[in-house]
C-alpha cells in the first residue's frame, strides 16, 4: 500500500499524519529528521508493548537514540495523575532536554496520559503519536486534546496540545479484537453523518469488509476519517463553537458510560447508542427527512447497539445528562442530524421528549 498524509494545521505549527503500513521500521529516522536530540522517551501499555514494542525500540535504537520505558497497565486507571508522575520521573532519570521526543505508542489512553505529561514536563516536550486502536487512529491521535482522569470524573485534568508528527500502520489493527474495532467504527461513521455524504454512502457499501476487519478499508476510513477531524480541528482548534458537531453521539453516549459507572459500555459502543438516541430526537422535531433517519439508523444498526444492563432506568441517564458540562442553563445542548451529511446544535429542555429518545435504547 502506498502511503497517504495529511497535513493538519495548529495556531503554532503543522504536523503530519502518516498512514502507511510497515512504517514503525523507520520512525527512529523520521524522528532523527525532526529532533535534534539523542534521548527518547516510550509510553506504551503492557499488551500493546508485547506486541510492537520490540519493532519500535530496534528502530529508535538503530538511529542512535537513548530510550528510556514506561509502561502501563492497560486501562483507564492508567490514566490518572499517578500515571503522569511516572512519566515525570523516568523523563527526569533519563535527562531529557527539551527536543527530546515523547512517544505514546498504544490506544487513547496511552495518547491521552502520554500527551498530557508532554504538554506539561519543562512546559512541553515534543510529543510523536503512533496509535494503535481504531478509536486512537481515527479520532484521539489528532485534534490536540490531552488528559488524565480525576477520581470525581474522566478528562477532568488536560489541555490542548497538538502533537508533533503522527504515525499509523494500519495493519496494527489486525491484533485488535472485534469489539474494539466496532466501537472505533461508531467514530468513523460519525465523520460521515456530520460532514461528509460522500463518505457515509461510502461507509453503506463498505461496511462489512471494515467489520471484517479488511485492511485497506481500514486504511481508507482513517483516511477520510481524519482529514474530516482536521478539517474541523483546524476551524476551532479550542472549541469554541464549531468543533462542537464532534459531539455528535457524545452527549447521551457520556450519560450512558456515566451512569452505568464507565463499566458497561466501550466509549465507542455508547457513542453508537447516542448517535441511535440523538438521530430519533431528531426525527421526533421532524428536522430529518424519513429517508435519511432511516439510513443513519440502519448503518448503526449494521454495526450493532450494545444492549444496556439490566435495570438502567431512563431516569438515571437523564440525571447524568443534566450533569452536561455542555449545558446552557435550564437547556441541553443537542447535535442533532438535519440531513445526511449535516447537523445543527439544537437547544432542548423537554425531559419528556429526551426520554422517549433514550428508552428505545433501554430495553
Ligand atoms: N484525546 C481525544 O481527543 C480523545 C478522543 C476520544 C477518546 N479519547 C480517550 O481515549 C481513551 C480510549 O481509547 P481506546 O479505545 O484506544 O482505549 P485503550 O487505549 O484502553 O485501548 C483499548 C485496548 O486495546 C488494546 N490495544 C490497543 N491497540 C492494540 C492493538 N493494535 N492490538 C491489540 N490490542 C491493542 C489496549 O491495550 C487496550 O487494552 C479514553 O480514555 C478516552 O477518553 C480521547
Ligand atoms: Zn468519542
Amino acid at each position: 500500500m502506498k502511503g497517504k498524509e495529511i497535513k493538519v494545521k495548529t495556531a503554532c505549527f503543522t504536523y503530519r499524519v502518516i498512514i502507511e503500513k510497515n512504517l514503525f521500521r523507520d520512525v527512529g529516522k523520521t524522528l532523527r529528521m525532526l529532533f535534534p536530540s539523542t534521548r527518547a522517551l516510550l509510553v506504551s501499555d503492557t499488551k500493546v508493548f508485547s506486541i510492537y514494542g520490540r519493532e519500535v525500540l530496534e528502530s529508535l535504537e538503530s538511529e542512535k537514540w537513548q530510550v528510556e520505558t514506561v509502561i502501563i497497565r492497560p486501562g483507564e486507571r492508567s490514566k490518572s495523575l499517578a500515571g503522569a508522575s511516572r512519566i515525570y520521573d523516568a523523563a527526569l532519570g533519563a535527562e531529557l532536554d527539551r527536543n527530546s521526543p515523547l512517544i505514546a505508542l498504544g490506544g487513547g489512553v496511552v495518547g491521552d496520559l502520554a500527551g498530557f505529561a508532554a504538554s506539561t514536563f519543562m512546559r512541553g516536550l515534543p510529543l510523536v503519536m503512533l496509535p494503535t486502536s481504531l478509536l486512537a487512529q481515527v479520532d484521539s491521535c489528532v485534534g490536540g486534546k490531552v488528559a488524565v482522569n480525576h477520581p470525581r470524573g474522566k478528562n477532568l485534568i488536560g489541555s490542548t496540545y497538538p502533537p508533533r508528527i503522527v504515525l499509523i500502520d494500519p495493519d496494527t489493527l489486525k491484533t485488535l479484537d472485534s469489539r474494539q474495532i466496532k466501537a472505533g467504527l461508531a467514530e468513523v461513521i460519525k465523520y460521515g453523518i456530520i460532514i461528509n455524504v460522500d463518505f457515509f454512502n461510502w461507509l453503506e457499501n463498505n461496511l462489512d469488509y471494515l467489520l471484517q476487519g479488511d485492511s485497506s478499508s481500514l486504511a481508507e476510513a482513517i483516511y477520510v476519517s481524519l482529514k474530516a477531524k482536521a478539517l474541523v480541528v483546524e476551524e476551532d482548534e479550542y472549541e469554541t463553537d464549531y468543533r462542537r458537531i464532534l459531539n455528535f453521539g457524545h452527549t447521551i453516549g457520556h450519560a450512558l458510560e456515566a451512569a452505568t459507572s464507565y463499566r458497561h459500555y466501550l466509549h465507542g459502543e455508547a457513542v453508537l447508542t447516542g448517535m441511535a438516541a440523538a438521530t430519533h430526537l431528531a426525527g421526533e422535531l421532524k428536522i430529518i427527512t424519513e429517508v435519511d433517519l432511516a439510513r443513519i439508523l440502519n448503518i448503526i444498526d449494521r454495526v450493532g447497539v450494545k444492549m444496556p444492563p439490566a435495570g438502567l432506568t431512563a431516569a438515571a441517564v437523564i440525571d447524568k445528562l443534566r450533569q452536561d458540562k455542555k449545558r446552557q442553563g435550564d437547556d441541553l445542548i443537542f447535535v442533532l442530524p438535519t440531513a445526511i451529511g449535516r447537523v445543527k446544535m439544537v437547544p432542548l429542555n423537554s425531559r419528556q421528549l429526551i426520554e422517549k429518545a433514550v428508552s428505545i435504547y433501554l430495553g
